[in-house]
């Protein structure tokens, strides 16, 4: 009896041979589209899954799942991989595998299976995530298991009917959902090759956008967009809006070497218009909402979710208690943060937020000064006590090593900074 299996389906070339592929290994194939924003006709693809040979194929709108529980959580971390990429492609990843054990218990598959590579982290984050959801489920991933050549894939494909689409000519790999486009491969494997126009499709080149700069005013609760210039909206249609605005001012272009977990170095382009503007909006308005101390803590929780996240334990137990943490921050991150998009360049021009640390009572030269400056006399004393005792202990700037606290040319000048012999010694006292 054949085998009940759940494969994520493309509707691209990879994804439509590996039906013919599991067929001939004896499973029965569910095909399941997920929409997570790429604009294509789900019902073309699900008849192109029936047609190659799956005997059922299945639909899920999923961005608003998407943004809400993969997207969002993620923002408000601040979590960006190696600091620049917004993660678009590896907080897809584990939804899908969701999505994918879920119709597996409700069809009763024993298995699932994705279109990955055996070179890349998606592979990774399918069989982890689907591990830790699913353990019993088999994972199997043909692509990475048949060995075939583009070519003999192609041919491979021609003798089973598959149609090879158009876009196998493309130079490049891409992956998109709306949280940004990620493109590998082709001239772009050469990291010295600036990435010719044909690479970006969402963005404007920066000197090809207008001349006349837009402004944004993006408004948080609790760390979450909800509103764009002065209307509330709903997660899609808030990231969609950003990611044409930005597009057209050709803001969100990422071009970087990243350091992928299966060991290789990869150079990747990102288009993350909504991505880049948001993360910059929210790391804005908690410059104002949260304290030092959580802030300066927070970027290291910021690094190690994107690390779990790029490494495929989003559904890990460390990944869901950061999150408690994170949620713990954002308690105060309400507000609004204005931006201004020109050729290229994004810029916060301006931000508050009802509970702002940032007091104009405390900041201002201005009149209405309610800071002590003599209270600074008092701290500063103390602040400075380890230094001077230092100094008069060991001699800070004396012979040896801590020669290196002064610049070469200083050391000429070294005897003036020393008190004469006879000075009369002062002393701190105690405490
Ligand atoms: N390097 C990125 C990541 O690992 C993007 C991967 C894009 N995937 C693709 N099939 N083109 O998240």
């Amino acid at each position: 009896m054949s085998k009940k299996l759940v494969l994520a389906y493309s509707g691209g070339l990879d994804t439509s041979v590996a039906i013919h592929w599991l067929a001939e290994r004896d499973y029965e194939v569910l095909a399941l589209a997920i929409d997570l924003g790429e604009a294509k006709d789900l019902d073309a693809v699900m008849s192109r899954a029936l047609k190659h040979g799956a005997t059922q194929a299945f639909t899920v709108d999923a961005r608003d799942l998407f943004l809400r529980h993969f997207v969002w959580p993620t923002l408000q971390a601040g979590a960006l991989y190696e600091g620049r990429y917004p993660l678009a492609t590896a907080l897809g990843r584990p939804l899908i595998a969701k999505l994918m054990v879920d119709l597996a218990r409700e069809e009763g598959a024993t298995a699932v299976a994705h279109g990955c590579t055996g070179k890349g982290n998606d592979q990774v984050r399918f069989d982890v995530a689907t591990g830790a959801l699913a353990p019993d489920l088999e994972v199997v991933a043909p692509v990475r298991e048949w060995g075939m050549t583009r070519e003999e894939e192609i041919e491979y494909a021609r003798q089973h009917g598959v149609e090879v689409p158009a876009t196998v000519e493309s130079p490049y790999s891409t992956d998109v959902n709306l949280w940004g486009r990620s493109i590998e491969a082709g001239v772009l494997e050469d990291p010295w090759q600036e990435p010719p126009a044909d690479v970006f499709a969402w963005t404007a080149a920066p000197e090809g956008a207008p001349a006349k700069a837009s402004y944004v005013e993006i408004k948080f609760e609790r760390g979450i967009p909800v509103g764009l210039d002065g209307e509330e909206l709903e997660p899609v249609e808030l990231v969609s809006r950003l990611n044409a605005i930005g597009g057209e001012h050709g803001v969100g272009r990422i071009d970087m070497v990243e350091n992928r977990l299966v060991g290789i170095k990869s150079r990747e382009i990102y288009e993350a218009p909504a991505a880049v503007i948001l993360t910059t909006a929210h790391e804005a308005l908690e410059s104002v909402a949260l304290s030092k101390d959580v802030a300066r803590f927070k970027a290291k929780v910021a690094a190690e979710w994107a690390d779990l996240t790029y490494n495929g334990l989003w559904f890990s137990a460390l990944r869901q208690d950061l999150a408690a943490f994170v949620a713990s921050t954002q308690e105060h991150v309400s507000g609004e943060v204005r931006l201004k998009l020109l050729r290229g360049a994004l810029q916060v021009v301006g931000r508050k937020a009802p509970d702002s640390l940032y007091r104009l009572e405390l900041a201002t030269y201005g009149s209405g000064d309610a800071f002590d400056q003599g209270a600074a006399k008092g701290f500063i004393h103390l602040w400075g006590l380890p230094l001077r005792t230092q100094a008069r202990v060991q001699g800070l700037l004396g012979d040896g090593a801590q020669n290196s606290l002064l610049p070469p040319d200083m050391k000429r000048l070294r005897a003036a900074a020393e008190p004469p012999a006879d000075a009369p010694e002062t002393t701190d006292s105690i405490g």
